[in-house]
């Protein structure tokens, strides 16, 4: 039987999924640059599960997206969820269905639980510490892909189209030496197609610890691995250069990116 927490996170994602494709209002909310905005349906969404989180967990700071990301600082200490609301906008306003929603329960600097659930797919990754991955209540795990050679690798490319040509340079580089490459656009399910071993490497810049940090867990509890272009672990609240692997394939595709 589901834990209560898991039980009441589950049900709110799931309704919110059905805010997201019921109400789909693409309207625009507001815009930073050329490919970086917000729709009506971002805040509704994050209003809407802001609420519930507030009204379930009243201890909990709450870090998401649309809310917080004005903040200095942003801290972790105590218990904390950190959310996106929409994960994945530009393909939510094209119509482009590969959008979620990513939500990461952390305790004292420790990620416990995450949840991102893909409503356009039907398809919810869920993770608990020391206890599994799964998709859609069944047990994931990473690829047994051993080389980039044999491997297919996923991307992002940044908001800001200078570091984003910097990225498509750099992937230039992999692609040379895989399978093929992928930019799907939403980060969080890319982390978490290297879970499932749909992918078995992904990279991306700059990206915010709402894209990826529920997709953290789900990696980790499904035997993948994931540092930043330093080859440092993930620990702090901060924008990071983010490598997930497989594990098997790491130190090859590290060798690619690796910041000196
Ligand atoms: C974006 C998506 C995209 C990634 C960007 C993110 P948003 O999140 O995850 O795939 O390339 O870096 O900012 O703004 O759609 O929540
Ligand atoms: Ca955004
Ligand atoms: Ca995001
Ligand atoms: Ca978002």
């Amino acid at each position: 039987m589901k834990g209560s927490m898991e039980k009441i996170l589950t049900d709110l994602l799931r309704d919110a999924g059905e805010i997201i494709m019921e109400q789909r209002d693409t309207q625009i909310a507001s815009r930073r640059s050329m490919s970086d905005y917000t729709t009506v349906t971002d805040v509704r969404v994050e209003a809407f599960i802001t609420q519930h989180l507030q009204k379930y967990f009243p201890e909990s700071v709450i870090i998401g997206e649309e809310f917080s990301s004005s903040r200095n600082s942003l801290q972790l200490k105590g218990s904390a969820f950190v959310l996106d609301p929409i994960d994945g906008t530009v393909n939510f306003f094209h119509g482009y269905p590969a959008f979620a929603i990513s939500l990461a329960y952390v305790e004292n600097y420790s990620i416990r639980q995450a949840y991102i659930y893909d409503p356009a797919n039907g398809e919810f990754f869920f993770a608990a510490k020391n206890e599994g991955a799964f998709l859609n209540d069944s047990f994931i795990s990473v690829s047994q892909a051993r080389t980039l050679s044999e491997s297919l690798i996923g991307f992002g490319t940044a908001y800001n189209k200078e570091l984003g040509k910097k990225e498509i340079e750099i992937v230039t580089k992999i692609y040379e030496r895989c399978h093929d490459v992928r930019r799907r656009g939403a980060a969080s399910l890319d982390v978490a197609y290297v879970a499932c071993g749909r992918l078995d490497g992904y990279l991306e810049m700059e990206l915010k610890p709402w894209d990826f940090y529920a997709g953290l867990l789900i990696l980790e509890e499904a035997g993948g691995k994931a540092c930043n272009w330093k080859g440092l672990p993930i620990q702090d609240l901060v924008n990071q250069n983010l490598l997930c692997t497989n594990n098997l394939i790491h130190q090859e595709l590290f060798n690619l990116v690796r910041e000196l």
